[in-house]
């Protein structure tokens, strides 16, 4: 029978299988979510057992670095397993390292009422942190905590696939780029990057709990936000176009006139 082995499996059609070799990032068929046309719903079970067996076994009882001594627990995500969109701050704080769910005091509040407001829910998208412990007194990552922490992360993106990631805040937009600009100066700037292998759009925003103090942040903030549904659309290869490129890594870091201050760690004390 055609389409079929001699041991009665299905065969993947010619069209598919051409789909799943290795691709030049330009003209890669997305789906209108943006997710590969191609993408089977085998390939997509595997990814997530894939990523609940890399959670179970390399993240929740994860030693590499000395926030494992503090915690109550790991702060593995939460959400979609196969989110186009995901969602990474910067470390877990008090009631998030109570709860183990990422994103639930006062600046998750936010980020929840800023994802419904573009017709989303949590359950939709994927939420992460750069650091999966909590820091003590909510202090800032250290350079050495987030080199430890970061192949979770990394291992996150490659299985989960989003096309869309948007870095809450300065950590996770400087680990996730590759560049040292600050946030105040990049966040609404789209930026088409290959990130653990995958083409992913990412979009820098100002940190939910730095937009809890300033109004003018909050604003910004919601206007940056009601750019996704649009950049989810276009997918990873297609940034809108004129957007203002991120600045290049080495380009001088001066403020625009009237620009916002950068968010400051104490600000970051609303986790
Ligand atoms: N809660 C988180 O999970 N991450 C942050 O970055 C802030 C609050």
């Amino acid at each position: 029978m055609p389409g079929v082995t001699p041991q009665g499996e299905r065969m993947i059609p010619p069209a598919r299988a051409a789909c799943q070799a290795p691709a030049a990032l330009a003209g890669r068929p997305f789906r209108p979510s943006g997710r590969l046309a191609c993408d089977t719903m085998s390939d997509r079970d595997e990814r997530i057992a894939e990523l609940e067996a890399y959670h179970r076994d390399e993240v929740s009882g994860c030693v590499r670095c000395s926030l494992s001594e503090g915690r109550t627990q790991v702060v593995v995500g939460s959400g979609d397993p196969d989110a186009d969109l995901m969602f990474v701050g910067e470390a877990p704080g008090y009631h998030e390292d109570r709860q183990g769910i990422p994103f639930v005091g006062q600046a998750g509040q936010l980020l929840t009422s800023l994802i419904e407001g573009i017709g989303l829910s949590r359950e939709d998208v994927f939420i992460a942190n750069v650091l999966k412990c909590r820091p003590p007194g909510n202090r800032d990552p250290q350079p050495a905590e987030i080199a430890s922490c970061e192949p979770h992360l990394f291992r996150q993106i490659s299985l989960i696939r989003p096309t869309l990631v948007c870095t809450l805040g300065n950590f996770a937009t400087k680990l996730l780029s590759g560049r040292p600009d600050g946030i105040s100066r990049v966040h609404g700037h789209e930026l088409p990057l290959v990130i653990a292998g995958e083409p992913v759009l990412l979009y820098p925003l100002f940190h939910p709990a730095a937009a809890l103090y300033t109004r003018a942040m909050l604003s910004t903030l919601e206007a940056d936000f009601a750019r996704i549904p649009g950049l989810l659309a276009a997918g990873p290869g297609a940034p809108a176009p004129a957007v203002p490129e991120m600045v290049a890594v080495g380009a001088p870091a001066a403020a625009a006139p009237g620009a916002e201050p950068e968010p400051t760690g104490e600000q970051l004390g609303l986790f």
